[in-house]
């Protein structure tokens, strides 16, 4: 797996975050390439304004701090982590970095984009492009070919402005946008709240949460499995939160929890903290976290881990993250704490926490077609 990203007689050494042993994925891809490439070719007065969205491991944010000032902006705890590393090891500094939920610059000459996965995120990004920097500068956004489909391209018409693509190179294409305000453009709101039905919650979702239109089916099913804690006073974390669905349910189960909400989404632990205002809940003993897995959380601390874990981290498909939520929970746990989990039957989270806690420790609670839930004790 490359480590060097050689381009244009340059040459960067870069990491994904965190640093596996038998790492297979690459830092970043040939869509960082064709905008570095394509960029460099323009040859922008030095010192240029460069604002930077959704940059994976900081591939971007290196190759433009060099000539440039450049503000990078990111949803994701563990792409900032990438980035900062990457930086440092790099030797360069002088990058602005935001998280999603803080307040751009007014002052950008030119704005770069990894195109999101989630179109909710991508439409409430190219509606602030637009309202900050309409009629001052060009977006030059970047995407596998196969993930730009004419749907796209209408959301940057009809939310940024008047929009042109490149030819693919490498199975990327380059998407150019003068940005601009639309005389009649839908009002994009940050904040996306529906009812859940059958229980009463309401959730409120920033545009880059987890399933921030609907329910997620698995969390629908965890609902309804939800156990009151056996005492008062307890220690709980909900790892990998998203919106705080099964936080507030606890919460409400138990109203005397300490409930620890983490997810790496900045946007998902903003909404859970949120929430717990929005559902009438006493939050002074709980906390919300940004943080990657329980990274620095205090060993035998907690007397259960609730947790629906991701299968995919940015692009990628990987079971990497489930395996280090059941590792750090377990480190977590107290003597005879639970770890809750939910998961899709295929995905064989069993084998993982009998291998973690061993056989007779864990149960299967219930089951559908689709899910199980499984409880691990240490
Ligand atoms: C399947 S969703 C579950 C969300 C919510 N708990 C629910 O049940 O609807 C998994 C969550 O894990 C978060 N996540 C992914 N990688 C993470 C990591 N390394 N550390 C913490 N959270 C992570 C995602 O942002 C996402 O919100």
């Amino acid at each position: 797996m490359k480590t060097e990203l050689n381009l244009l007689e340059r040459s960067y050494s870069l990491f994904r975050y965190p640093k596996l042993a038998n790492e297979q994925l690459q830092a970043w891809d040939a869509g960082d390439e064709y905008l570095i490439q394509h960029v460099e070719e323009l040859a922008l007065p030095k010192s240029s304004n460069i604002l930077i969205l959704n940059d994976n491991f900081g591939a971007l944010s290196c190759w433009f701090s060099k000539e440039h000032k450049v503000t990078t902006v990111t949803d994701s705890f563990v792409s900032l982590q990438g980035i900062k590393s990457n930086l440092s090891a790099n030797q360069l500094s002088g990058v602005t970095l935001l998280n999603s939920t803080d307040a751009w610059p007014s002052d950008i000459d030119l704005v770069l984009m990894q195109i999101p996965r989630n179109n909710r995120y991508l439409t409430w990004q190219l509606d602030q492009l637009a309202q900050k920097y309409a009629g001052r500068c060009q977006l030059i956004a970047v995407n596998k070919a196969k993930e730009i489909h004419s749907s796209t391209l209408k959301l940057f018409e009809k939310f940024a402005g008047s929009t042109t693509t490149s030819l693919a190179w490498k199975k990327h294409r380059l998407v150019f946008t003068e940005l601009s305000r639309a005389a009649q453009k839908p009002a994009v709101e940050a904040y996306t709240t529906w009812p859940v039905e059958g229980h009463e919650l309401t959730l409120a979702n920033l545009p880059n949460v987890y399933s921030g239109e609907s329910l997620d089916l698995g969390a629908r099913f965890m609902l309804e499995h939800l156990s009151k804690l056996d005492a008062d006073n307890k220690d709980v974390v909900d790892l990998g939160c998203g919106n705080g669905v099964l936080s507030i349910k606890l919460k409400q189960l138990s109203p005397t929890a300490r409930i620890t909400a983490v997810d790496e989404s900045f946007m998902a632990s903003a909404s859970a903290k949120h929430n717990f205002k929005l559902n009438q809940l006493d939050d002074a003993q709980c906390k919300f976290i940004t943080n990657n897995c329980l990274d620095g959380f205090e060993a035998a601390s907690q007397d259960r881990v609730i947790c629906n874990p991701p299968f995919h981290q940015q692009q990628a498909v990987t079971d990497h993250i489930a395996w280090q939520m059941f590792c750090d929970a377990k480190h977590v746990l107290r003597p005879k704490g639970e770890l809750m989990v939910i998961g899709n039957r295929h995905l064989g989270y069993d084998k993982k926490l009998t291998r973690l806690f061993g056989k007779h420790n864990v149960k299967l609670v219930a089951s559908n077609a689709k899910f199980v839930i499984l409880q691990a004790t240490k």
